[in-house]
């Protein structure tokens, strides 16, 4: 009796374990894409993380179509950072030289918005990820010029910070890609 009472809660604890681990481990097939996508970025979690943001991610079948995805997510968070510094560029009180400084950040800005996010979308379309890549980069720098305009004390770091981060995922999903061809 009690060696029976032993053995089914062994066998109890054992489905348990089972069950659990295989929960914990198994991704989805897709999420296997986007963590393998997002392994060889400078911040993989984040990475992710914005991959899944954008529900399309359901259907990317590729690395090709992850780095597709983060040129949308840079899109959308580089419009929300072109806002804000349009609100504090244009704000009555804000001294001239602010609003200068702040107008070509707005510049760069709209490169990436109208050039940048183009250019790596159609690159990654066209099978050309050096391209997807190069427009990355210039994203990453454009806000980098902005940011060190500033000495790094911008009225807009956390934006710039941001962008930076998403361009620096694009540019490294795009030279993933380059690797595996
Ligand atoms: C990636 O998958 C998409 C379909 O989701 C396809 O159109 C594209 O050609 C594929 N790209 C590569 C490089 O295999």
């Amino acid at each position: 009796m009690k060696k029976q009472y032993l053995l089914s809660l062994i066998i109890f604890l054992c489905t348990i374990f089972v069950v659990a681990s295989s929960s914990i481990v198994s991704h989805s097939d897709d999420d296997k894409l986007i963590v393998k996508a997002c392994s060889d970025t400078p911040k993989p979690e984040l990475c992710f993380n914005y991959i899944k943001s954008d529900p399309s991610s359901k259907n990317a079948k590729n690395v090709s179509d992850v780095g597709i995805i983060m040129a949308r997510v840079l899109k959308r968070k580089a419009k929300v950072a072109r806002d804000k510094i349009h609100r504090i560029a244009s704000a009555r009180d804000n001294k001239p030289d602010l609003k200068v400084q702040l107008k070509a950040c707005l510049q760069s800005y709209n490169n990436i918005l109208h050039i940048d996010v183009k250019v790596a979308i159609d690159s990654f379309k066209d099978g050309n990820p050096r391209l997807a890549e190069i427009g990355a980069d210039t994203a990453a720098d454009g806000v980098s010029d902005c940011e060190e305009s500033f000495n790094g004390k911008s009225p807009i770091t956390i934006y710039n910070n941001r962008i930076h981060d998403i361009a620096l995922l694009l540019a490294a999903i795009a030279k993933e890609l380059q690797v595996e061809n």
